[in-house]
């Protein structure tokens, strides 16, 4: 597999900014595409004041910032955007058929060499990789968020992805400093797996009353050195997203484990969804 030296990030959010800047830092040159031009350029302004944070704090030097800008473009077509790339990154919404959408697209336009990567944090590698005529090619490259603080990348394996692949996106995230991990393409990956089991059980606890929610997330933190309880890590991500997900694991592992505890659903019906609504297992309007 040749080397990577062009990437295209198909998504310019919160996920897709940060992967276009860790690329630019690492010595690619990227192409940021977002179907909603204003979000590419916000993208894209996103990383520049993370790059400033990063030149405050004495971690980033001036030329570093700027060759990493500079090798940055945005592009307003998707043909534009992966013509000639060693690399799609795909960071759109997490709908497998958006997802699939966009891939058919890139398909007839980028290279035939290129690796084709989907930053789901939840989707199967292989059904998003039905839309595309070489599946060998395609792998999941999930990031976490903020993208360039986070060190582990779950690499992905489909069913049909070849060796190759799986190990190019394995030095990829290498050379991009981050911690790579191999995972079979299973619903929850490794991370949501294990983490969703934590958090419903938690919620569990507390519904049970076995402790309060400090509580719990200090038996966490302090007995198994976890950096952040299970029940504070939910308000931050959102009860909503966690219950879609545990709602997801449920249906497809059928394991009791992932059963979403009666008190998180009406938490989320009530819009108690964590730190983004200001309440959850923890006030956040102080
Ligand atoms: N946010 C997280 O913490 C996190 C962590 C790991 C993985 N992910 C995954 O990363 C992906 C992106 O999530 P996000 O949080 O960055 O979402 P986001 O909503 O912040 O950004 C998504 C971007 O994709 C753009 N978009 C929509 N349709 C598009 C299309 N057809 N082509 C190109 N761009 C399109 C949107 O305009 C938006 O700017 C999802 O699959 C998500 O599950 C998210």
């Amino acid at each position: 597999m040749s080397a990577i030296h062009t990437v295209a990030v198909l998504g310019a959010g919160t996920m897709g900014h940060g992967i276009a800047q860790i690329c630019a830092m690492a010595g690619c040159d990227v192409r940021l595409f977002d179907v909603d031009e204003k979000a590419a350029s916000s993208g894209a302004e996103r990383v520049r004041a993370n790059l400033d944070k990063g030149m405050a704090r004495g971690k980033v030097t001036e030329e570093e910032r700027d060759s990493a800008l500079a090798r940055i473009s945005i592009a307003t077509v998707i043909a534009d955007a992966v013509h000639g790339v060693d690399l799609v990154i795909e960071a759109a919404p997490e709908l497998v058929e958006l997802k699939a959408k966009i891939f058919a697209e890139v398909d007839g336009a980028a290279p035939d060499h290129a690796i084709l990567a989907s930053n789901t944090s939840s989707l199967s590698i292989g059904e998003i990789a039905g839309a595309v005529s070489d599946a060998s090619r395609f792998v999941g490259m999930h990031f976490f968020n903020p993208v360039h603080i986070m060190k582990l990348v779950e690499v992905v394996w489909g069913p049909e992805t070849s060796d190759e692949t799986r190990d190019a996106a394995v030095a990829f995230a290498l050379r991009l400093g981050k911690q790579p991990i191999v995972v079979r393409d299973a619903p929850g990956f490794a991370s949501s797996r294990l983490g969703i089991v934590l958090g419903m059980e938690a919620i569990r606890m507390v519904e049970q009353g076995v402790a309060s929610p400090e509580d719990i997330d200090k038996a966490m933190e302090l007995g198994y050195r976890h950096p952040m309880g299970p029940l504070r890590l939910t308000d931050l991500v959102g009860l909503d997203i966690r219950l879609g997900i545990a709602e997801y694991l449920h249906a497809t592992l059928q394991s009791d484990a992932f059963e979403p505890p009666a008190l998180l659903r009406s938490m989320v019906a009530e819009g108690r969804l964590g730190k983004k609504s200001g309440r959850g297992f923890y006030d956040w309007t102080e």
